[in-house]
Formats: C-alpha cells, structure tokens, sequence
C-alpha cells in the first residue's frame, strides 16, 4: 500500500534543490533601505526561472545573494545543501559553479573575444592551448566563429552579450545568474540572446536564473517570481509553449 501522505502514484517526485534562500535579508544606508525583507526561495536542479518585479524592488540584490556576490544581513543562502556563509573559499565557489551575465556586458574593452572568455579559467588546470580552444569552442556554440579576434568595440551589442554568455559558460556552471541580460539591446538582439540562453539551458541542463522586467522576455522561463518591496508575492510555473 502507497503510503497515502505522499499521495498517489501520479504525482511528480520532488526534485531536488540547487539553491535556496531562508528569511534573506539585506539592508543598506544602515538600514533605512530595506532591499531584501526576508525572502524565501527554493530553486530547483535544472530549472529555469525569471525573476520579475518593478525597479528598485530588490532583484538584483536577490541575484547577487543566490550567486555570492553579496552576503545577508540575516538569513542563509544554501546551494546544494551547504550554507554559503559556512563556505571556506567563497570566490571559488564562485568561479566554479556559477555564472554571470550582466545588462551591461562587463567586458574587459582591452581584450579580444577569445580573451574575455578565457578570463573566468585563470584558475583552471587547463594548460593555456586548451584554455584558448575551449574559449573558441564557446565562441562558436554562441555564433561568434567569426569574431573570435575582434574587441568589445568592434561588436555589436547583441555580439558583446554573446561573448559575456560564453564567458559565462567558461568553468561548466551548475547555475547560470542573468541580470537583465537583453536590458541593452534591441528586439532582434533580444531575441536571438533569449533563444541561446533557452538553448544552453536545454542541452547543457544547467538552472539557469533571468531578471527581467520585460514580460516577453520573462515568458521564456518555465517559472516567473515576482519581487515586490522586497519579498516574494507571486511564485507562478509559467504556461507550456510560452513564447
Ligand atoms: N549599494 C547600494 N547602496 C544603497 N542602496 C542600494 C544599493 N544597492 C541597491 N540599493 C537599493 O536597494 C533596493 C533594491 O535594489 P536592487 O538593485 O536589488 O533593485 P532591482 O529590483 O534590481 O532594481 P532595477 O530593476 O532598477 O535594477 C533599491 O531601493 C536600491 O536603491
Ligand atoms: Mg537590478
């Protein structure tokens, strides 16, 4: 006999959790600025989740919390079961499990596509040949086989986020954070940025976390989150087939 608590057959096993908030909250300009108000997320292996919600609402901050870039006032941040403030080498943890993207590219303007994506390996084992045939390999799973010597400023947007995602793939990821990725560039650009990030997410199985505050652009995700003043106030699976 099924045990009746965990209900019947049908019903889908629970997976599992990759990253997870407890009361988060965060403060600034000694707490007259209450960015985060005790949020409690859970996100799961695999997933892909937009984050949405009206300027200033606390999204970034959110972001930066799942990906250790900041830490809490009070609360935990939890990835795979270890809390993150317990962690011996944050910025390791970091480098070899996460990913980021921002609206504003954050590409070193000296450098060569090639070498922007090398930048997040200076850790890595790999010998500086296989750095540089990864990187290109990258480069070409973006559509960027042609730009593989060009600088930021001989690209166009669309092409400099490209290269900013396939940094951002550099160390194999488990958690790829994307904070307003297409916040910068035009529809056709936009497009083209959310079908690779849909892509990547598809084949590589990697959880992938957006911002936006673009409906459009939220649509893609298999679930929207709705920050406001702080909190959590909606937390919705999002219809099939979207967009
Ligand atoms: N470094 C900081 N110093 C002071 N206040 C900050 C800082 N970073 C964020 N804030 C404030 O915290 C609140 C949440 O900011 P956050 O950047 O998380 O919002 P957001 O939802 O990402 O907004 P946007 O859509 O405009 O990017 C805002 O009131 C913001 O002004
Ligand atoms: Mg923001």
């Amino acid at each position: 006999m099924p045990d009746p608590r965990h209900g019947n057959n049908m019903e889908e096993p629970q997976k599992s959790c990759l990253a997870e908030t407890i009361a988060v909250t965060r403060s600034y300009e000694n707490g007259r600025v209450r960015a985060l108000r005790g949020v409690d997320l859970r996100i799961e292996e695999g997933d892909f989740v937009a984050i949405t919600g009206s300027s200033g609402s606390g999204k970034t901050t959110l972001l930066q919390m799942l990906g250790g870039l900041d830490t809490p006032d009070s609360g935990e941040v939890m990835f795979r079961g270890q809390v993150l403030s317990e962690m011996r080498d944050l910025s390791s943890f970091r480098a070899r499990r996460v990913g980021f993207v921002f609206q504003s590219f954050h590409l070193l303007p000296t450098l060569t596509a090639s070498e922007n994506v090398q930048v997040p390996m200076v850790e890595s084992p790999l010998p500086m040949k296989e750095r540089e045939q990864r990187a290109i390999q990258l480069l070409k799973e973006v559509g960027l086989a042609e730009r593989i010597h060009h600088r930021p400023a001989e690209l166009s947007g669309g092409e400099r986020q490209r290269v900013a995602i396939a940094r951002s793939l550099a160390n194999e990821p488990d958690l790829l954070l994307a904070d307003e990725p297409t916040g910068n560039l035009d529809r056709e650009s936009t497009t083209m940025v959310m079908e690779l990030l849909t892509r990547i997410h598809r084949e590589n199985g990697m959880t992938l976390i957006l911002v936006t505050h673009d409906p459009s652009t939220a649509a893609y995700a298999h679930r929207q989150v709705r920050i406001s003043d702080g909190l959590v106030d909606r937390n919705v699976p999002n219809p099939p087939g979207a967009p």
